[in-house]
C-alpha cells in the first residue's frame, strides 16, 4: 500500500458511478486524486468530500473531454498544482438510447465521448507520466461479438478501446504499463440509478444473478495499477455474462 502513497491520479468521469468508486479507492490508497467531471458540480463536490476523508490534496477538475481544448486546461492546472501524473484512469463514457445501425449522428457522438476522448487524455497525459499505469474502461460490450444492435456504436466504441488500448501498450512499455477494464452491467446512473427490483432484474443477465457493484470495478482498476506485470490486458469483471449465452 506504501507503493502508492503521494501518487495523483486523474479520473475521468469520476462525478458518480464506476468512477466515483474509483476515485475513492485511490484516496484509500493515499492517492492525491483529481476528479475530472463534466457538469454535474453537485455530484463532483460530494465525490470530492469523499475523498477528502481519506487523503489530502484531492482536487476538481471540470472539462468535457471529448474536447481537446477543454482537456488542454484541465492538464495546466494539473502541471500548476502537481507537476506529475502517475496514473490515468480513462472512465468517462456515455450510453445513447439512439443507438441503432443506421444512425451516423450517435455514432459520432459516441465514438467522440467513449474512444477519442480517450485518445486526447492519454496525449495530454503522457508528457506529465515520467513512468506509472494507464487503465481504460471498456465493457464487456466491447469483446468480440458481445455487443448488441440496440447497442452498436457503443460496443464498436469499447472494441476500439480494447485496440487501443493493446497497441498503447506495445508503444508505452516498460515505462507506462496500459491495461483495460470489460465490466458487465454495474449498477450506476447510467442505468438510472436503478432500484432493488430492477437491480435484480438486470442482474438475471449474469451468472452472479445480481449487478455488479461500482466498488467491485475500482477493486479490479486498483488491482490492475498495483501489479506490475500484467500488461496491456483486458480484465473482464462481468459477473459471467459472457458465458451465460454459452451454457
Ligand atoms: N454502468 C455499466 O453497466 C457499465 C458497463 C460497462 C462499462 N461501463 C463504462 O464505465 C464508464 C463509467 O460508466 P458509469 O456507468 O459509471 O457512468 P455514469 O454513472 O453515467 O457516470 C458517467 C461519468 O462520466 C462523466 N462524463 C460523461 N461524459 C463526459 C465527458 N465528455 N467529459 C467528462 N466527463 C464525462 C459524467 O460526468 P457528469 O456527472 O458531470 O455528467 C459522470 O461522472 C463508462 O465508460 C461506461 O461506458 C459502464
Amino acid at each position: 500500500m506504501d507503493k502508492l502513497k503521494g501518487k495523483v491520479v486523474l479520473v475521468t468521469g469520476a462525478s458518480k458511478g464506476i468512477g466515483k468508486a474509483t476515485a475513492i479507492s485511490f484516496a484509500r490508497e493515499g492517492y492525491r486524486v483529481v476528479i475530472n467531471f463534466k457538469s454535474d458540480q453537485k455530484a463532483a463536490k460530494a465525490a470530492l468530500k469523499e475523498c477528502d476523508r481519506l487523503s489530502e490534496g484531492n482536487i476538481l477538475a471540470k472539462a468535457d473531454v471529448s474536447k481537446e481544448r477543454e482537456v488542454v486546461k484541465m492538464f495546466s492546472e494539473i502541471k500548476k498544482r502537481f507537476r506529475r501524473l502517475d496514473v490515468l484512469v480513462n472512465n468517462a463514457g456515455v450510453f445513447d438510447g439512439s443507438d441503432n445501425p443506421i444512425n451516423i449522428k450517435t455514432f459520432e457522438n459516441i465514438f467522440r465521448n467513449n474512444f477519442i476522448s480517450c485518445v486526447i487524455v492519454t496525449k495530454h497525459a503522457l508528457p506529465l507520466m515520467k513512468t506509472g499505469k494507464i487503465v481504460n474502461v471498456s465493457s464487456i460490450h466491447g469483446r468480440l461479438g458481445y455487443g448488441r444492435p440496440s447497442a452498436i456504436a457503443y460496443s464498436a466504441s469499447k472494441a476500439a478501446i480494447e485496440s487501443y488500448t493493446k497497441n498503447l501498450a506495445k508503444a508505452l512499455a516498460p515505462r507506462i504499463l496500459v491495461n483495460a477494464v470489460a465490466p458487465g452491467r454495474v449498477a450506476t446512473p447510467m442505468w438510472g440509478n436503478p432500484g432493488v427490483a430492477e437491480q435484480k432484474k438486470l442482474g438475471e443477465a449474469h451468472l452472479i444473478k445480481r449487478m455488479i457493484q461500482p466498488d467491485e470495478i475500482a477493486e479490479g482498476i486498483i488491482f490492475l495499477v498495483k501489479n506490475d506485470a500484467v500488461c496491456g490486458e483486458i480484465l473482464t469483471i462481468d459477473g459471467g455474462m459472457s458465458l451465460v449465452t454459452l451454457g
